[in-house]
C-alpha cells in the first residue's frame, strides 16, 4: 500500500549518515563474532540451573517435574487445576487465547492436529493462534489448529522430540512493526521465556521476512529452527505443547499476571541483548541526539524541514528517518533508535521503537486529531514502565489539514469519538497530515532537552 519512497534515509548533516554506516558495521562486526553456535553454547550452560538448584544428572522423572511446572505457570486458577487433572486446559482472554497440554502430544503438520491421547472421551477444541482474538475480520486469515483431546487414534510419530512445542501464527498484521511487536514477539516472549531456550517453535502461516526480521529475537528464545509445517507435512511427538501466545497488554507485561513475574525491564534487557544495543541509559549518550521518523505518505509533517532547523536551534543534533527499508531493518533501526536521547513522531507503528530507547530518554508523540484513545493505549501509557519518558504534543485543529478539509464545526473535528469507521479510519488514519505550531512544540522539546539533560539522569 506504501508508496515506494523516493529516499530510504537522509540526514541533516553527513556525519549522521556516517553514523548509519558505522552503525551497519557495527552489526555485522558482532553478527560475526557472536555466532548462534557460541550462544547456544553458553545458553546450554545456563539452563543446567533450575529453581536455583543445579541439576548434574537430570532423571527422566525429574524432567519432566520442571516441564510441568512450566506448563501450570501458564494457567492459573481453574484453568490451572484442570490442567493438572485432565492433562488439557485452555485460557480465554480478551486478546488472546492460549492451550496448554503436559501430556505426549502427537502433531500432525499436513492437517494441523494436535492429538493428546487419554481413555476419556474425545473433546474437539479449535484455536487461531494470534494474539487478536477480538479481530474476527483479521482472524480469518489465521489457519486453525484442531486439538483431539481423549480416546483419539493419532497418527504414528516420524520425528521424537524431547522438548515441548509451542504453535502460533505470524500471520495477521505481519510487515506493521507494532503489530508483529505487539502481538507476537512479546506473547512470544512471556509464553516461552521460562522454557529456558528447550522448546520448539511451529510457526504457522510462516512467512520468511518474519524470521528474518526478528531471528535474533527467536533464536534467542528456542534453540532449535523454527519449524514451518507447511514444509514439513509430518508426524512430531513431543513431551507437551502450547497452542496460542499469551498476552499482558499493548506492549507491556504485567508481573502479577501468568506466568508470574516478568518485568518490562527484562524484556528491554533482552532486546538490547539480542540486537546487540549499546546504550542501556541516556546518560551514556554523550550529544543530544534526537530522531524525527518522517512518514512518507500518511501523517506527514508538512513543515519537517522547518521542525529540523528548530530542533537544530535548540541544541539537539537530528537524524531523520524516513519510513522505509531502513526501519524495516530492526538490526539497523533498533541501533540507530538506541543512540537517540529523545525520539519524535507522529502517531503510528513508528513509536513501537520506542522499545529500544535507552532509559531515561524521552519519547514525544505528536498526537493528532481522531488518534488521542489509540495514541495513549498503545505507545503513551506503555512509555513510562519502559523506563522512558513520554510527552504528548497534542496539535490544535489549525494544525491539521482536516481543518480544510471539514471545516471547524463538523463532527470529525468537533466530537471524534462519535465518528466510526470508515470515515474515522479515512479521515483520521489515511487522510490527516500536520504542520506543526513551532512556537509550541518548541516548548516541548525545551522539556525533553531538560529531562534529557546531564545534571539529574
Ligand atoms: C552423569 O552422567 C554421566 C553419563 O551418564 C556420568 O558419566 C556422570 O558421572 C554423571 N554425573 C553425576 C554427578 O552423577
Ligand atoms: C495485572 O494482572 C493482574 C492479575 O491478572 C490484574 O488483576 C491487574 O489488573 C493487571 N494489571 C494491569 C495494569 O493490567
Ligand atoms: C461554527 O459554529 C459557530 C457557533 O455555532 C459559528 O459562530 C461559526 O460561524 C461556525 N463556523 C463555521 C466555519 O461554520
Amino acid at each position: 500500500m506504501e508508496k515506494a519512497p523516493r529516499k530510504p534515509i537522509f540526514c541533516s548533516t553527513p556525519v549522521i549518515f556516517l553514523v548509519v554506516l558505522s552503525l551497519l558495521y557495527i552489526d555485522l562486526f558482532w553478527a560475526n563474532f557472536i555466532s548462534f553456535d557460541r550462544w547456544k553454547k553458553d545458553c546450554s550452560n545456563s539452563e543446567t540451573i533450575f529453581n536455583n538448584r543445579k541439576i548434574i544428572n537430570e532423571t527422566d522423572e525429574e524432567k519432566q517435574n520442571s516441564l510441568d511446572f512450566l506448563f501450570s505457570s501458564l494457567l492459573a486458577g481453574e484453568d490451572r487445576s484442570k490442567l493438572k487433572a485432565t492433562g488439557f486446559a485452555c485460557n480465554t482472554a480478551v486478546h488472546s487465547i492460549h492451550c496448554v497440554t503436559n501430556r505426549p502430544v502427537m502433531i500432525d503438520t499436513r492437517t494441523m492436529t494436535v492429538y493428546i491421547p487419554s481413555d476419556q472421551p474425545v473433546q474437539e477444541t479449535v484455536i487461531k493462534p494470534y494474539a487478536r482474538q477480538e479481530d474476527h475480520n483479521l482472524l480469518k486469515i489465521v489457519t486453525p489448529v484442531k486439538i483431539l483431546h481423549g480416546n483419539t487414534t493419532p497418527p504414528v510419530c516420524q520425528h521424537n522430540h524431547e522438548i515441548p512445542a509451542v504453535i502460533f501464527s505470524s500471520s495477521g498484521f505481519v510487515g506493521n512493526v507494532f503489530h508483529e511487536i505487539n502481538e507476537i514477539i512479546i506473547p512470544l516472549y512471556i509464553t516461552s521465556k521460562n522454557f529456558k531456550s528447550r522448546l520448539l517453535f511451529i510457526l504457522e502461516d510462516y512467512k520468511q521476512s518474519f524470521i528474518s526480521k526478528y531471528g535474533k529475537v527467536i533464536s534467542r528464545l528456542s534453540s532449535y529452527e523454527v519449524m514451518n509445517p507447511a514444509a514439513d507435512q509430518s508426524v512430531h511427538c513431543f513431551p507437551g505443547a502450547v497452542v496460542g501466545l499469551m498476552f499482558h497488554g499493548h506492549l507491556s507485561l504485567n508481573s502479577s499476571d501468568v506466568p508470574k513475574g516478568h518485568l518490562m525491564r527484562e524484556l528491554r534487557q533482552f532486546l538490547r541483548q539480542a540486537f546487540n544495543l549499546k546504550f542501556s541509559h541516556v546518560s551514556q549518550i554523550k550529544r543530544p541526539t534526537l530522531m524525527l521518523l518522517s512518514r512518507r505518505t500518511t501523517r506527514r509533517f508538512l513543515n519537517e524541514d522547518e521542525m529540523v532547523a528548530m530542533m537544530e536551534d535548540l541544541g539537539f543534533r537530528v537524524i531523520v528517518v524516513a519510513r522505509a527499508k531502513v526501519v524495516s531493518n530492526l538490526n539497523i533501526f533498533a541501533n540507530l533508535i538506541n543512540s537517540c536521547k529523545v525520539f519524535v513522531a507522529a502517531h503510528g507503528a513508528g513509536l513501537t521503537n520506542e522499545l529500544f530507547l535507552p532509559n531515561g530518554a524521552v519519547m514525544v508523540q505528536v498526537d493528532l486529531v481522531g488518534l488521542e484513545w489509540a495514541g495513549a493505549t498503545y505507545y503513551g501509557n506503555p512509555a513510562q514502565a519502559m523506563g522512558v519518558h513520554y510527552l504528548r504534543y497534542k496539535i490544535e485543529p489549525e494544525e491539521s489539514s482536516l481543518l480544510k478539509v471539514f471545516g471547524r464545526n463538523h463532527t470529525v473535528m468537533t466530537d471524534p469519538r462519535s465518528v466510526h469507521d470508515p470515515l474515522g479510519k479515512e479521515a483520521y488514519l489515511n487522510g490527516q497530515n500536520v504542520r506543526i505550531n513551532l512556537a509550541r512544540f518548541r516548548e516541548t522539546l525545551v522539556e525533553a532537552l531538560s529531562l534529557v539533560g546531564d545534571s539529574t539522569l
